[in-house]
């Protein structure tokens, strides 16, 4: 089948680009490249054989996103948007318009060119601070933030569109931590400046580019006092996509499934094992609780277990292990 994937450059999708080709399917990439290389690409075609075509350009581009669609597109995995919660307290405005008015324009051109079928990148942040562990899907949602508003505006969106169209199929994927990168590592998680997400600062203190680890909080009630997410290899959540589409497929409707494995890892536990598995070492100290932070949010993943037949199946050592190959083999992220 050929899909348009929005943001194909970006960290989960480059991963999932390659495991779509590497199910047969043919690609279609659109990426404005704000937050991506283009060496992403060479490296996705390296890594995985079959029809990608990479296009530059914007999801707002309405009359660009229907000519590609109208090239026999049959679906669309719509990564591309904003994604860094503390920037979208600061430029709120870029964010509703790249996620929210970026997903309308998406929108408005499969309806255009009567694309029926669309997955999207949710995230666990719409549940706020749930009162329980572990999540399910009918958690009560909310946001605290431009970048979680906007992804339970767009749920909102695509659900109201859902129940208009009786042909369309939505999908909303909620992922918990991505973290990980391709066994080759040859593609993974590029961030720009300081990263604000720990998988990679952890990685960058290892490899000797920051010089310590500041732990947000230990006085959190969990078993160690730091806080505990449900951390998911980047693999494992781009073959969700993979399961998502061939259950939704044409099939009317709108689903909803979290992604996460349904383990907690703690802060300690994840420099512990990182340190482990680099053999370096990754100094770290205690610093204050960061504002907005929860205690403790893992996903019950057993919807997305059952009506799509996927589980991740990769632990803490693979996702550990394999970041640091990303890192060490590509110090400097991707060439520009
Ligand atoms: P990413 O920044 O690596 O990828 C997003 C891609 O979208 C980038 O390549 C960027 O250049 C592109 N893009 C941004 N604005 C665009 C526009 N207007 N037009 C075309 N392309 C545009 O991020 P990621 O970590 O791969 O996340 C992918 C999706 O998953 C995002 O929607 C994000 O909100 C969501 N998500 C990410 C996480 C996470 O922790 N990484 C967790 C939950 C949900
Ligand atoms: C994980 C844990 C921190 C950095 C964010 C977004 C969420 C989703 C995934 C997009 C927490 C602690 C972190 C550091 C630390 N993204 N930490 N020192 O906050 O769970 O989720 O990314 O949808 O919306 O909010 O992930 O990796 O930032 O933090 O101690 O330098 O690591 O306090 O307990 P988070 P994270």
């Amino acid at each position: 089948m050929k899909i348009l994937i929005t943001g194909g450059a970006g960290y989960i999708g480059s991963h999932t680009c390659v495991e779509l080709l590497n199910a047969g399917h043919e690609l279609v990439v659109l990426d404005n490249l704000s937050n991506s290389k283009h060496a992403a690409i060479h490296r996705i075609r390296e890594l995985a054989a079959g029809p990608l075509e990479f296009v530059k350009g914007d999801i707002r581009d309405t009359s660009l996103v229907s000519n590609l669609l109208s090239q026999q597109c049959q679906a669309v995995i719509h990564f591309a948007g904003l994604k860094a919660v503390g920037e979208s307290t600061q430029i709120p405005a870029d964010y509703y318009e790249t996620n929210v008015s970026g997903t309308l324009s998406l929108a408005r051109a499969m309806d255009a060119t009567g694309v029926k079928t669309i997955v999207f990148s949710s995230s666990a942040t719409v549940y706020g601070d749930p009162s329980t562990v572990p999540i399910t899907e009918d958690f009560p949602l909310s946001a605290t933030n431009p970048y979680g508003w906007s992804k339970l505006m767009v749920e909102q969106i695509l659900s109201d569109l859902a129940q208009a169209d009786p042909k369309l199929s939505v999908t909303l994927l909620r992922y918990f931590n991505p973290v990980g990168a391709h066994p080759s590592g040859r593609i993974g998680e590029d961030p720009n400046g300081i990263p604000n997400n720990l998988m990679p600062y952890i990685s960058q203190v290892a490899i000797g580019k920051l010089p310590e680890l500041s732990v947000f909080g230990n006085d959190y009630p969990t078993r160690d006092g730091t806080g505990i997410r449900d951390y998911i290899h980047v693999v494992d959540l781009s073959l969700g996509h993979l399961a998502a589409l061939n259950a939704h497929h044409d099939q009317a409707g709108r689903y909803v499934y979290n992604l996460g494995t349904g383990h907690g890892v703690s802060v300690l536990e994840m420099r512990n094992a990182f340190a482990k598995a680099s053999e370096r070492e990754i100094p770290y100290r205690f610093a204050p609780r960061r504002p907005g932070d929860i205690a403790a949010c893992w996903a019950d993943p057993s919807l997305a277990n059952g009506a799509l037949n996927w589980r991740a199946e990769r632990g803490l050592l693979d996702m550990v292990s394999d970041a640091w190959k990303w890192q060490s083999m590509n110090p400097q992220g991707y060439p520009d």
